[in-house]
């Protein structure tokens, strides 16, 4: 049976834990040799320990996305490792709630430097060998690569959400980036949607009295929702529970599959019917 990304190269960012991670894993068990990109090192090697486990291919490269630098440097180790790149997957990002009228210039830059700027970086550095490799292809009469990008957005993105106006400003951003990409790059034949996630269990979602917290922008950013907001929010699900990260993973493979050949600047929501 020919497996869904047999001989692609996938980069995905922020894949050392959640959604990231679960997606290297099944991109990995469909074929694809991954890049798994994180902020930090120790997850990320623990995912490429589990994909070597399982009998897949996959390269551990370490930085904050938000580095102007690491978007070259994460796309020069793909191609130095693995030769060409086939799947981008811009996934890494966090949550740094607040309500408007209390919020830092700091604080709403910060999401937009992760959830924009780092994708647009890494679109960008990818271009050499996504775009103009598939220009290049066409002019040799070659048969085309597959190539796709996935951005990870949130129904944050579309409906907005108390205490995230940084965060839902942020993801709706992606959208149109998400569309404007898949109007510049249809011509080559490559393709870019996003998925706008309702809720997913991960420690974006986890209760805020884990105390799960990540260092960013020198700061220590709580990560979570109040526990006590956890029910409310299953019983507005049809679905009535989160979805899991395999559950998120499987929407992110679908779009990168040949099944969906000819979806692009799509954004589908997967959020159990939120
Ligand atoms: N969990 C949800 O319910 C949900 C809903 C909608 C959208 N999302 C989005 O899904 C994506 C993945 O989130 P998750 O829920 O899996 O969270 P997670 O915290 O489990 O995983 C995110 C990963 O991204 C990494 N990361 C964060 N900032 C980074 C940076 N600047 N550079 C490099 N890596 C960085 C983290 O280290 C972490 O390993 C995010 O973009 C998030 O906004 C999540």
């Amino acid at each position: 049976m020919t497996l869904l990304l047999e001989n692609q190269v996938a980069i995905i960012t922020g894949a050392g834990r959640g959604i990231g991670a679960a997606t290297a894993k099944l991109f990995a068990s469909q074929g694809a040799r991954v890049v798994v990109s994180d902020l930090d090192l120790a997850p990320a090697e623990e995912v490429v320990a589990a994909i070597k486990d399982a009998g897949g291919d996959a390269l551990a490269v370490a930085g904050d996305v938000t580095d102007p630098a690491f978007p070259e440097n994460v796309v020069k180790a793909a191609m130095d490792t693995y030769g060409k790149l086939n799947v981008l997957v811009n996934n890494a990002g966090y949550t740094w709630d607040g309500m408007l009228h209390k919020m830092s210039d700091k604080q709403f830059m910060a999401m937009l430097e992760v959830h924009n700027v780092a994708p647009f970086r890494m679109a960008r550095a990818a271009a050499p060998f996504m775009r103009d490799a598939a220009k290049a292809e066409r002019k040799e009469g070659k048969p085309p690569e597959p190539r796709c990008i996935v951005n990870v957005s949130s129904i944050a993105g579309l409906n907005g959400n108390t205490g995230q106006v940084n965060y839902s400003t942020a993801k709706s951003g992606v959208a149109g980036m998400t569309k404007t990409i898949a109007k510049e790059w249809g011509a080559f034949g490559i393709r870019c949607n996003a998925v706008a996630f309702g809720m997913i269990e991960t420690r974006l979602t986890q209760d805020q009295e884990a105390g799960e917290k990540i260092s960013m922008e020198g700061e220590e950013v709580q990560l979570g929702i109040p526990g006590h907001m956890k029910g409310l929010i299953n019983m507005l699900i049809p679905m009535g529970r989160a979805g899991t990260p395999d559950e998120a993973a499987g929407a992110i493979l679908m779009l990168a599959s040949p099944y969906a050949s000819y979806v692009t600047g799509h954004i589908l929501e997967v959020t159990g019917g939120l």
